[in-house]
């Protein structure tokens, strides 16, 4: 017989029919009762086993954490606490799980344990939710694009160039490192390399969704990338998966209306598909939350923190309006900011902005048009404008509350020569990008785009305060495990 998931039983109770289900034995009491949970969902189907009729040997096998399958009817629970439960009349050990052995054990284990078990970890209630709501955060992305038009396209991972401009790259070769060939000038010959150039992997598929949007109109990427940047934090990764959408004949507002309305949507498709996944990851931030002293603690549950941004307008303001909020704010003349706002031109850390929107405004915010000096190559320079000191660039963040920068973006410099003066004020080799030029030299348009981070997303849904607990086995300083 076939075996139907949990989640098909729970949903059409197809009471007093035969039925095979196997998974993962989550609890065994009075020798009686199995919890079992197949993944499918957050539920788990209880199994009753017929103890007097069933052979010793195998009852001691039903550890936590064996993998089983039972089949028998499916009949309306006797007992509470569930609305139906399977009267085993068959019991299949898959595989055994010593529980001296195993390193989960059935009560409350903190995060950093897990993190170190992450080939394990799924099996835990929290963690095979926060990896359901990732699934169908993902599912989500792709529907609001498709829904809109918009062509999923595949960026390479390979790639000569340096989309941000940072230098914050790992390189791939095939050469050997202990015996690198040198050029006459004393400089990695690339020539006998793979490729016969220096390669690395992508920061960002922004660049090449440009070319893609000024001939198909709105595309989006969403695949991984990488950043060798030495950030040890809860918020960074060095393998990251990020979604790029790129729109043609759009400009800053447009790309702020598609961004606000792309995580309402996702937001809003979590807490509609997601809710048994969701109350379990709310209790488990609720109990976190309670090892907080009190002025720590969130006002707000996890779901309500979810509506509250599907339900409310993002707050925007420009970088230079921000400047002087945070120049005044409390903090900012207490001292009790690390880095004190001085003046405009500051780059902003995540201190402040999380106090904008955390403290300040209480919402999602929008902060547009940076300093010119402080932002990426390719960002339209701004008309110059009254009150603001220096050149301004059409650049959007949103930060959210808990996560600060959640999404990066602009309008884009679709003007070939302030670009190439752009990028030979930046030192950005005009020889390497000689078709993204090319771009703004045949038939360049106005357009515009941004980056969200997705693993950042994921932890704003699920509540997960580390990054590295979002993705299945997170890559940072030190750590490349699994
Ligand atoms: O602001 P960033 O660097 O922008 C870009 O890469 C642009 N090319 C995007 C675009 O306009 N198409 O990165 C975009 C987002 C950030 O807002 C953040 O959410 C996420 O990517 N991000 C990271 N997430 C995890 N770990 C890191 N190290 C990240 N760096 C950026
Ligand atoms: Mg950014």
């Amino acid at each position: 017989m076939k075996r139907t998931k949990i989640a098909e039983i729970l949903r059409t109770e197809p009471i007093d029919t035969e039925v095979v289900v196997k998974g993962w034995v989550k609890a065994f009491r009075n020798n009686q009762f199995i919890a079992l949970n197949d993944g499918s969902c957050a539920a788990n189907l209880q199994v009753v086993v017929d103890f007097e009729n069933t052979d010793p040997a195998l009852i001691d096998r039903l550890k936590y954490g064996a993998a089983i399958g039972a089949r028998g009817q499916l009949i309306e629970s006797q007992g509470k606490g569930q609305r139906v439960e399977v009267k085993a009349a068959e019991l299949t050990i898959y595989g055994d799980c010593n529980p001296e052995e195993f390193p989960l054990q059935p009560k409350r284990q903190t995060l950093e344990f897990l993190r170190e078990h992450a080939h394990l970890r799924f099996r835990t209630s929290t963690f095979a939710a926060v990896f359901r709501v990732r699934h169908a955060l993902a599912f989500a992305i792709h529907k609001f694009f498709h829904e809109r038009g918009f062509y999923y396209m595949h960026t390479p991972i390979i790639t000569g160039s340096d989309a941000e401009g940072a230098g914050e790259m790992f390189s791939v070769t095939t050469l050997p490192l202990n015996k690198v060939p040198m050029d006459e000038n004393g400089a990695v010959d690339f020539s006998q390399d793979f490729f016969e150039r220096a390669t690395n992997l992508t920061v960002s598929g922004q660049l090449e969704a440009e070319l893609g949007a000024l001939a198909l109109g709105e595309v989006y990427t969403f695949g991984p990338t990488f950043r060798a940047e030495n950030s040890n934090t809860t918020r960074h990764l060095a393998e990251f998966w990020m979604i790029e959408p790129e729109i043609a004949f759009a400009d800053l507002h447009d790309n702020m209306d598609l961004a606000e309305a792309m995580l309402q949507y996702v937001t809003n498709f979590a807490l509609e598909h997601c809710k048994d996944d969701l109350a379990i990851l709310e209790e488990r931030l609720l109990n976190e939350e309670k090892t907080k002293p009190q002025h720590e603690r969130s006002e707000m549950s996890l779901t309500e923190k979810l509506r509250f941004v599907v339900e409310n307008n993002f707050e925007r303001l420009t970088y230079t309006e921000a400047i002087d909020i945070l120049k005044n704010s409390n903090p900012n003349k207490k001292g009790k900011f690390q880095y004190p706002i001085e003046g405009w031109g500051a780059d902003l850390q995540s201190e402040h902005e999380r106090y904008l929107v955390e403290k300040h405004f209480k919402k999602p915010v929008i902060l547009t048009n940076y300093p010119a000096a402080i932002k990426a190559f390719y960002m339209r320079l701004d008309d110059p404008k009254e009150g603001v000191p220096g050149p301004t660039v059409s650049a959007m963040d949103i930060l959210f509350p808990g996560i600060g920068e959640i999404v990066g973006g602009s309008q884009r410099e679709e003007r070939y020569e302030v670009l190439r003066k752009k990028m030979q004020e930046m030192d950005i080799p005009e020889t390497e990008l000689y078709w993204y030029l090319d771009t703004r030299k045949f038939g360049s348009c106005p357009h515009a785009g941004f980056g969200l981070g997705f693993e950042r997303l994921v932890q704003f849904v699920t509540g997960m305060n580390n990054i590295r607990d979002v993705i299945a086995f997170p890559r940072f300083p030190g750590n490349a495990e699994f």
